[in-house]
């Protein structure tokens, strides 16, 4: 094994820096492991049900000619006892943080440890880009127990580089020989595991042996396959911080009595963010952006209808209400759709909005200049269009306004306040739930290495259950894939699973909301816990 070239130009803030007693106590925190991973040489993965692609197989197919058609894989006790080989394995983290990360590192150098005393890992600073520009760093428990238990990305930082230009996957090649990687771990959500797809075929294609690993990782929940991946790590964490705002909000309004709040929740696409806070905190109105969809229910519709619940509500003499909008919704309003899909074509044309076809330059003509310019920033490296910046809380409310200004029959007042609640349900320490489901995440993925497995991602089935129950298993990413086109070019990805608008939780929501939208029946979640009382700090997504 070659020599490695250590990056030391970034140093833990924990190294010479301070820790509060909380963090000190979660760093000192052993999350329950499942039993199937007691013990490491006793177990093995066995081939489950072959698997296809979510759409569009044929196509996919020709993209992934040696990683396509996978089985699943489920660890079983048994089989050969086997003893296994030291291993050198890389890890990056990539896209948005999501609470846990750190522990799926952890989990993966214990899991490479108990394996091999004598296996390396090295972890690539500052997400996909730090593998190309050769930037990383080798993680010894010194280095890593800081971290344990611990929020956010920093100890390698991370990126939305695409890992797809055919010099950047050599230059990842180039990288992953140089290092004499035996296994390559990315932790990200859709988009990165399908970086993880492309690289583990390439490798391939190119007679390497390295097993490429994926990590299901996103707040937004919507990296999901039933039943084997009920939900990404990260979900959980941002929920329940969320939960305790939202939660404090209808505390504030309910005491005050004179705001209508807005609450803007992060969730790119799918809707399942503020579907799960709607269930821990109960609000006068949460939009999901499926249904209306679904009901092809256009801005108008919309805001008609919170102004007829502030109306009603005003009227009864309760001039607040508490909102929860997720911030893809813009992307579900069907007009609004179709400007942002001609908008995406034209900026991939390097062209502008005098382009847009009359019906779309409608919709953009309509729109608040400030909202026009946010849909005009710049796609992400993924085509993606940044929701996060656009401030559709404050579009919805001013439409509502307007047309409260506008009836006469509305007797209360009107007093918005928009808040948006993304980046700090991102980083904050990992609840119970997440800290578990992350350390076990790294330790299949140690043992998918081990296994010899590449353009798979570790998974943790019946995560309901206890996490001494819970078993490991892996699906192969293609089996997760469909086309889509981005940034103008139909391409292979990985599809988002969106709110199931016929599964248990939505049907709950829906039978509830009336009820919620005109009585004052708020829940207040409180601060994620991480002792006491299991009813609280052992839960899991209410979703689940
Ligand atoms: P991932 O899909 O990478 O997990 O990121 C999701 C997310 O947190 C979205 O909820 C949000 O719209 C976006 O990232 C914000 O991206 P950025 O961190 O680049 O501003």
């Amino acid at each position: 094994m070659g020599k490695i070239e250590l990056e030391m130009s970034t140093h833990s803030r924990y190294h010479g820096g301070s820790m509060t007693p909380l963090q000190k106590k979660r760093a000192a925190f052993a999350p329950p492991v499942p039993d199937i991973l007691e013990n490491l040489c006793e177990v093995s993965f066995s081939r489950g049900e072959d698997t296809s692609a979510i759409g569009d197989w044929k196509e996919i197919k020709t993209h992934f000619p040696n990683t396509f058609a996978r089985p699943v894989l489920h660890l079983v006790r048994g089989g050969e006892k086997h003893t296994s080989q030291k291993v050198r394995v890389g890890v990056v983290l990539s896209g948005g943080q999501a609470a846990g990360g750190h522990n799926v590192i952890t989990g993966l150098f214990d899991g490479l440890r108990r394996l091999h005393p004598d296996s390396l890992l090295i972890g690539f600073l500052g997400g996909h880009s730090g593998i190309i520009n050769e930037r990383y760093r080798e993680l010894t428990e010194h280095y890593l127990s800081p971290y344990r238990n611990q929020g956010g990305f920093d100890m390698l930082g991370s990126d939305r580089t695409k890992m797809e230009a055919p010099q950047h996957l050599q230059k990842a090649l180039d990288v992953i020989q140089k290092l004499q990687l035996d296994g390559l771990v990315i932790i990200g959500g859709d988009d990165s595991n399908t970086n993880a797809a492309v690289l583990a075929e390439y490798c391939i294609r190119k007679g390497c042996a390295v097993r490429v690993v994926g990590i299901p990782k996103t707040i937004d929940g919507d990296l999901k396959s039933y039943p084997l991946l009920a939900c990404p790590f990260g979900f959980h964490s941002a929920c329940q911080t969320y939960s305790e705002m939202i939660g404090n909000i209808s505390r504030d309004m309910l005491s005050a009595r004179k705001y209508t709040h807005f609450v803007k929740l992060m969730g790119r696409s799918a809707s399942h963010v503020t579907l799960e806070c709607a269930l821990q905190t109960h609000p006068n109105l949460a939009l999901i952006g499926e249904e209306i969809i679904e009901k092809r229910q256009t801005l108008n519709e919309i805001t008609s209808q919170i102004a007829d619940l502030i109306e009603r509500r005003g009227n009864e003499g309760k001039s607040y209400s508490i909102i929860l909008i997720p911030e893809g919704v813009i992307e579900f309003i069907p007009e609004i759709k179709g400007l942002i899909d001609e908008l995406n074509m034209l900026l991939a044309q390097e062209k502008d909005e005098k382009s847009l076809s009359m019906t779309s330059k409608r919709v953009f003509d309509l729109l608040p200049q400030k909202i026009q310019t946010q849909l005009l920033l710049d796609r992400d490296p993924h085509g993606n269009v940044q929701v996060s910046h656009i401030q559709t809380e404050e579009l919805i409310s001013t439409i509502v306004k307007e047309k409260l200004n506008n009836r006469p029959s509305f007797k209360g007042t009107f007093n918005a306040i928009h808040h948006f609640f993304g980046y700090e349900g991102r980083s904050g320490f990992p609840t119970n739930f997440d800290s578990a489901y992350c350390y076990a995440l790294g330790h299949g993925a140690a043992l998918l290495i081990d296994g010899g497995y590449s353009g798979y991602m570790s998974c943790v089935q019946h995560l309901k259950k206890n996490p001494r129950e819970w078993a490991i298993c892996a699906l192969p990413i293609t089996s997760l894939m469909h086309l889509e086109t981005r940034k103008g070019k139909v391409k292979p990805v990985i599809c988002k699973t969106l709110v199931n608008l016929d599964g248990y939780p939505f049907k709950y929501f829906k039978d509830e909301r009336v009820k919620w939208a005109y009585g004052d029946h708020y829940l207040y979640p409180g601060p994620i816990q991480f002792e006491g009382d299991p009813s609280y700090s052992e839960c899991v997504p209410k979703s689940l």
